[in-house]
């Protein structure tokens, strides 16, 4: 049984990170999404919110499931008895942070690998940061996000104003 975390913030998730959990449920017997409980960020979904979110996009995927954790990853991964980390790749320039974060990784926990998905080139562009952005500012982010993500996102800086 090959178990891979797919791991990070997903504050929120997008099509960007459905298209990798998507191609990961082909490649893993079982893929938990683990969203990234960090004290010192101020994200605009709780972990909660953003696990629901990520439930509800990942619903038709029969091997993926959603959690959260705290601290390493690496820890993470021994509890879950999982043995990969997933990451997505956009360019270049999420290589060096992502290779280096790979080799800690690797240097802490020998017995896990991550692997890489090249980001769909249509996708690449997507960041939930730059959705933040264009949301807070009266755009339509419904192109870049999973349907339940664009309405919760809409109610966030509607509540806001
Ligand atoms: N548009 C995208 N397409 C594919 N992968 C993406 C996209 N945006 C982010 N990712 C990947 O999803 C993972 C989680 O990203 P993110 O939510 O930003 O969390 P983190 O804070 O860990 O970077 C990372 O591996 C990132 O490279
Ligand atoms: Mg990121």
């Amino acid at each position: 049984m090959k178990t891979a975390v797919y791991s990070g913030s997903f504050d929120p998730f997008t099509n960007g990170h459905l298209d990798i959990v998507t191609r990961a449920s082909a490649l893993f017997d079982q893929v938990i999404v683990a969203v990234l409980h960090n004290p010192s960020k101020r994200p605009l979904f709780s972990v909660d919110e953003r696990m629901q979110l990520i439930a509800a996009a990942t619903q038709g995927l029969g091997n993926v499931s959603v959690d959260s954790f705290q601290g390493l990853l690496v820890d993470y991964l021994r509890q879950q008895r999982a043995s990969v980390i997933v990451r997505g790749l956009r360019g270049v320039s999420d290589l060096e942070g992502e290779l280096h974060m790979a080799q800690m990784n690797q240097a802490m926990y020998p017995a896990a690998e991550t692997v890489f998905l090249a980001t769909s080139p249509a996708l690449s562009y997507i960041s939930s940061s730059l959705v933040k952005d264009v949301a807070s500012h009266g755009g339509n982010v419904a192109g870049f996000v999973p349907a339940a993500v664009c309405r919760a996102v809409q109610a966030k800086f509607a509540s806001r104003q």
